[in-house]
């Protein structure tokens, strides 16, 4: 009868919406933060490792901190951080003797103060452990890191950024996206990716995509600047984040060691994320475990030749006699130091930063800070403070 299909075909239509609604609002509640596109459904196993990012790891499978165990100052605040954004870090100590023998060659030539040689080893001994221990990937961050709340959806517009970067395209073996890989060839240009709604990941071991694929992502800088193709040796593709509205407003992008390209080049609101080149400060980074066994091989064993963040970035930019490593960063950056109210002697056990006194607490960069907001965290707040909003002029941060 004609009108009994009829039924039966709206009731199965009537079905199939309810179905696909119930689809949307699980992957919702999944997900947590909503502001990202939903990936297509049933989801690809690309898009669930997307998700790991979510985790309490970010999707890494371990956070480590360095902590000094005299500055509590610094691991009291970072508990608080890490706890209020859903965050799950062991702490590494902070080294304060090193012995001269124990340097690699070059070592006593460099002649690193105390605080310096202290920060190098430190890192060494994480990447000893990621080594020893097997660990595929891990995020390092030193104790003064602070970020944004809504880190972890941060985190996977990042991953969609880089697997566009170190991914080859899906249903290809070696064949990148971006025509400048591996080397650009001289007055080639960069090309820019717009990070879309598609899910452009192939299944992956890392939800930043396969760790034989990346060594090091250099997401806490004080500076960077995009590759060039007189660089020679780096592909210049360019992921774009456009619209975040977790990038302040240009007027109030500080690039510091960096050059101001992103300011110039991209509307507001843009984060892009490309091979790193001339990168600062070794604040907050992701590293896979062929990157560990590099690092450690390149910093640990063969040769000393600089400050720390010197040698990471000898190794990130393919200098001083080291072979170029996939490394990524990210402009305006994920991680940054934050500066509490108080003496500026009391910023680094590593560097001098004068006697003055800072009167605002502050993190460059970082429009909903963890640590600025950790008052209002801890009584369940959720008016957040920007320092840097909309339509404002820019706060005097100094350099
Ligand atoms: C987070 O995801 C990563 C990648 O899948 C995994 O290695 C790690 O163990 C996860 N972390 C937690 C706390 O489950
Ligand atoms: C290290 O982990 C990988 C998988 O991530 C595994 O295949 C390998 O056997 C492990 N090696 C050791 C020495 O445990």
């Amino acid at each position: 009868m004609p009108t009994h299909s009829c039924f039966a075909r709206s009731l199965l239509a009537g079905a199939v919406s309810l179905c696909i609604i119930v689809i949307i609002i699980l992957r919702f509640n999944e997900s947590g933060f909503s502001p990202l596109p939903l990936a297509r459904s049933p989801p690809s196993r690309s898009a669930r490792i997307l998700d790991d990012v979510f985790n309490q790891t970010l999707g890494f499978q371990k956070i480590f901190v360095i902590n000094l165990p005299s500055r509590s100052d610094h691991r009291d605040a970072m508990s608080l951080a890490a706890a209020a954004t859903g965050l799950q870090i062991e702490y590494v100590d902070g080294v304060t003797e090193v012995e001269e023998k124990a340097l690699p060659p070059g070592g006593a030539e460099v002649h690193l103060n105390k605080g310096g040689l202290g920060n190098w080893r430190a890192h060494m001994n994480i990447a000893r452990m990621i080594v020893e221990q097997n660990i595929t990937s891990a995020l390092v961050l030193e104790d003064d890191a602070d970020w944004d709340l809504r880190i972890k959806s941060q985190m996977q517009d990042f991953a969609r950024a880089a697997h566009i970067l170190v991914q080859s395209k899906p249903g290809t073996s070696h064949q990148y996206l971006d025509p400048t890989w591996p080397q650009p060839s001289a007055g080639q240009s960069p090309q820019n990716f717009v990070v879309g709604e598609e899910v452009t990941a192939e299944p992956s071991t890392s939800p930043y995509g396969d760790i034989d694929r990346w060594d090091l992502f250099w997401l806490g800088h004080c500076g960077t600047r995009f590759p060039r193709a007189t660089d020679i040796n780096a592909p210049l593709g360019r992921a774009v984040l456009q619209d975040d509205e977790t990038v302040p407003e240009k007027q109030h992008v500080k690039m510091q060691f960096g050059n101001d390209e992103l300011i110039q080049e991209y509307p507001a609101h843009t984060r892009v994320v490309s091979r790193a080149r001339m990168n600062t400060c070794t604040l907050g980074y992701g590293i896979s475990l062929p990157g560990a066994r590099r690092l450690l091989y390149e910093l640990g064993v063969r040769k000393m030749t600089g400050t720390t963040d010197m040698m990471f970035r000898s190794l990130c930019d393919g200098v001083d006699e080291r072979r170029i490593r996939t490394c990524l960063t990210v402009q305006p950056q994920l991680f940054q130091h934050h500066r509490p109210v108080g003496s500026k002697s009391t910023f680094s056990d590593i560097s001098d930063h004068g006697s003055d006194y800072n009167e605002q607490a502050f993190s460059r960069n970082i429009r909903w800070s963890t640590r600025l907001n950790l008052g209002k965290l801890v009584d369940g707040e959720t008016d957040y403070i920007d320092l840097f909003k909309d339509g404002e002029g820019s706060n005097d941060l100094g350099f």
